[in-house]
């Protein structure tokens, strides 16, 4: 056990430095839902850092969640959210008055995805207002309530964490997370005042760079120190664990590797692709929501690509795909709305309980820090 402790372990109150990314899913007819609390507690019950990934819900349901969380573990854990530092600024409007302004200013872009629903034989479907926006009003409830709930970390899934979050989070101690793509981030989230800095290869699943793991890593490490780095993007073994410590890190931010838990509440098709798929089956493009993400292949993205149109800015892109999403969702064609998950999904195949996935990533990781200590003192002699 020794191997793999690290300061992390005591700044976080965790026995291994093992996080769940915060994941969002898209699952049923919601575009995107929350990490389900099952799999948050039990990645904290086994030992690691169970982070609770904001989907598409209300500041109420936020606040259900993490009370329900609670009554799953008493160890800690950590909620993220989005704060874009690009976001397209809508005010308060509501989804409805924003669909008027995207035909109004984006015709071209609305007559394309009426073509897809075309293609794909989808239904005209009535797309529900009440679904949330990512608004910056949004935003400021959803800090209230992370805050009245005292929740011990928050991981910022985009953007720098702002003041109006970091200065009173640090009142009531709790630790701050934030994420970098490249050395420049980095530098901005030292400015925030983030704690503890994801260094997150373009490996990884959902919203994503375009530097290596094994390239950024390292870098990140010499620039934040001393503050903990966590490695994220491509991590689904303990030779990968190992090789970030390696690397410098202290911990790893684990995601794709996760939706293959038993606890995931991904539909059980997008969890096959990603026991069967093969790594280059997971591409990266803009057009899903406006950011660069990574997901397995569809039609959609490749005939977005093909296209000779841009992306929408946050939130618009994919407000603008409802009649296409909410219509693919509504009739069960999964196929055709995002699937996020990273390369690594190319060498996981097994079905496991989270709590396993978390031990074999431990066990393996000393195992391999023991072979490397064994191996070089060999070649040494
Ligand atoms: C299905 C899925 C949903 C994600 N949703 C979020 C999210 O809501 N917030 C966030 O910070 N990152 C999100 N990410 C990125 C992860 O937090 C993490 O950085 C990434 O999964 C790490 O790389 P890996 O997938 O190779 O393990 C998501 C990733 C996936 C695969």
């Amino acid at each position: 056990m020794a191997g793999l402790r690290t300061p992390l372990c005591d700044l976080l109150r965790i026995e291994y430095p093992i996080v769940l990314a915060g994941m969002a899913t898209g699952t049923g007819t919601q575009a995107l839902a929350p990490t389900p609390t099952e799999l948050v507690a039990a990645v904290s019950n086994a030992g690691g850092l169970g982070v609770m990934g904001y989907g598409f819900s209300t500041p109420q349901e936020f606040d259900e969640g993490i009370r329900k969380l609670r009554t799953l573990t008493d160890r800690p854990f950590g909620v993220d959210f989005m704060v874009p530092a690009k976001f397209a600024d809508v005010g308060d409007k509501t989804n409805n008055e924003i669909r008027v302004d995207i035909e109004r200013d984006y015709p071209k872009h609305v007559e394309f995805v009426r073509s897809l629903v075309e293609q794909f034989n989808l239904p005209e479907v009535e797309i529900p207002d009440e679904i949330p926006g990512e608004s910056q009003a949004m935003i400021r409830q959803r800090v209230e309530v992370m805050l009245d709930n005292k929740v011990p970390v928050f991981a910022c899934a985009t953007g720098e964490p702002p003041d109006y979050i970091v200065e009173p989070a640090h009142d009531q101690g709790m630790q701050i997370i934030g994420m970098t793509g490249a050395v420049r981030h980095a530098a901005r989230q030292m400015a925030a005042g983030s704690d503890i800095i994801t260094a997150q290869g373009t490996e990884a699943g959902g919203h994503t760079g375009n530097i290596t793991s094994f390239v950024l890593i390292p870098q990140i490490v010499d620039y934040v120190k001393p503050r903990p780095v966590l490695a994220a993007g491509g991590i689904g073994t303990g030779r990968h664990v190992a090789a970030a410590m390696a690397l410098g890190a202290q911990g790893v931010w684990v995601g794709t590797a996760f939706l293959a838990s038993e606890e995931t509440n991904i539909e059980p098709p997008h969890q096959e692709r990603i026991l069967e798929g093969r790594s280059e089956q997971f591409t990266a493009s803009k057009f899903g929501d406006g950011m660069q993400a990574r997901s397995f292949e569809s039609e959609v993205k490749r005939a977005w690509e093909a296209s000779d149109l841009q992306p929408l800015t946050m939130p618009l892109q994919a407000i603008l795909q409802e009649p296409l999403t909410v219509a693919a969702r509504q009739i069960g064609r999964l196929d055709l709305v995002s699937n996020s998950a990273g390369q690594v999904a190319g060498m996981i195949t097994e079905r496991r309980p989270a709590k396993d996935i978390l031990m074999g990533l431990v066990e393996e990781a000393e195992e391999t820090i023991g072979q490397l200590r064994s191996n070089t003192s060999a070649a040494m002699t």
